[in-house]
């Protein structure tokens, strides 16, 4: 199905769900665990189409990955084991794959060519081209420009570097990472901002020689890991979609299980909750990946400013943000939104042609913040388009249930990147 019809919700969201898993963690339980060495198991492993695109490129690279039912279970063949695959390993609409395997292949001895969708085609490559040239890495961009197709050539050993992120980007410096796991001695990152760690548990986790000091990371490459079973709790980015619905739709009293929360994801409660949202964590669990139970409840929310430094806690929650701010009152102020603009879609140009068709106001200011007027009682049913971007999809479906009617929302199937099932939990939240 490639368009949702969504109503106004007439009563509030209610009961419980479980959030599919963190689309992230999945990623890197794949990865890192491929280059350690022994079996190991998956638990809760997100079959979306982003996570798909990881683990069928390391089966194209000799790895073998058996799905039984919501367990994944890898042979990882340790730091040499990989082997050249047949053809181009095809990426699909993931950003997160072709960065971080980069990093991976980039210490290989054999070429690989790495493919994806237009989008993932039109996305900035050369943030990660940089750095791994300056370790010594066989890596281009086949059409120039520093997008994808990329070229990676298969070298000697690769330099240690330390490296200064231009970008808070978790992805960047999980390549720089990952690159550094075959280089010679020490390679460092240091972030301008905290961005989501993962890859430094992970690393840690399997045993990795990590060293890290707030913004500053460092891994000594060259040292094998060893495989250990993984458990990836469920997606705080997918949860933010319902957690702005039940705070904006009257009557809504919800609770989200075994949702993930790292800090590092968990901008999105602050803010919400600096709003005057009613979130609680009401029970916590897990270890390497903090996980919680989430109770949301309506509540009236006010306009608020998020600085530069909180965006990569919440990067991927903007869009959905923007319906919150749409309906609390006062203005809301997101400074530092730039790289919003090389997400799989540019959102701010996205959300803002969603929103503006239903009747809400975004202006954005200086290139790099946005100002939402908000105040809305309600706002107008509409005509939008994804433009094929998962997020902004989910998005606009918060938004329908706030409107005065019914709005259609084109190019949905996208949803399946990071939420296979997203609607049938809406409709289940909405007792429809
Ligand atoms: C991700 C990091 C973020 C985020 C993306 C997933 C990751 O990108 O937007 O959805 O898994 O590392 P950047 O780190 O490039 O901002």
């Amino acid at each position: 199905m490639n368009n949702w019809k969504i109503k106004r919700a007439e009563k509030g969201l209610r009961g419980e769900i479980t959030v599919p898993p963190d689309k992230s963690i999945s990623h890197r339980s794949v990865m890192f665990g491929a280059i350690a060495k022994g079996k190991y198991r998956i638990t809760n492993f997100l079959r979306g189409d982003d996570c798909m695109s990881t683990l069928n490129a390391f089966r194209a690279l000799g790895i073998d990955i058996r799905i039984e039912g919501d367990e994944v279970i890898v042979e990882g063949k340790g730091l040499r084991g990989l082997r050249e695959p047949q053809g181009e390993l095809y990426l699909g609409n993931s950003g997160t794959t072709m960065r971080v395997i980069s990093g991976i292949l980039a210490g290989q001895s054999f070429d690989v060519t790495l493919t994806g969708d237009d989008s993932l085609s039109g996305r900035p490559m050369g943030r990660i081209i940089e750095p791994l040239k300056l370790m010594g890495a066989g890596i281009e961009s086949m059409r120039g420009g520093g997008q994808a197709p990329l070229i990676i050539k298969g070298a000697g050993p690769l330099r240690a570097i330390d490296y200064d992120l231009p970008v808070a980007s978790a992805q960047v410096k999980s390549c720089v990472l990952s690159a550094g796991l075959y280089a010679r001695g020490r390679t460092s990152v240091r972030e301008p901002f905290q961005s989501r760690d993962h890859t430094e548990r992970i690393l840690e986790y399997l045993g990795a020689d990590i060293l890290r000091q707030g913004l500053f990371t460092a891994v000594t490459g060259e040292k094998e890991m060893t495989a250990r079973d993984i458990l990836v709790p469920g997606d705080i980015s997918s949860a933010a979609f319902f957690m702005v619905a039940a705070l904006i739709v009257k009557g809504s009293e919800i609770v989200l299980r075994n949702v993930g929360i790292n800090p590092t994801r968990t901008g999105i409660l602050h803010v919400l909750e600096r709003m005057g949202g009613d979130i609680e964590i009401v029970d916590r669990y897990g270890d390497v990946e903090p996980a919680g139970d989430i109770r949301v409840r309506h509540s009236g929310l006010k306009g608020t400013v998020i600085d530069e430094g909180e965006i990569p806690l919440l990067i991927d929650e903007i869009p959905v943000l923007c319906v919150a701010a749409s309906m609390a009152r006062g203005e809301t102020v997101i400074n530092g939104i730039k790289e919003l603009k090389v997400k799989e879609t540019d959102r701010i140009m996205t959300v803002k042609a969603g929103l503006s068709a239903m009747g809400a106001e975004l202006l954005e200011k200086d290139n790099d913040t946005l100002v939402i007027s908000g105040g809305k009682e309600r706002l107008d049913p509409a005509s939008v388009n994804s433009f094929g971007d998962h997020r902004i999809a989910m998005s606009m479906a918060v938004a329908s249930l706030v409107s005065g009617g019914e709005s259609d929302i084109e190019g949905t199937a996208c949803a399946d990147v990071s939420y296979p099932g997203f609607l049938e939990d809406l409709n289940r939240l909405l007792g429809v």
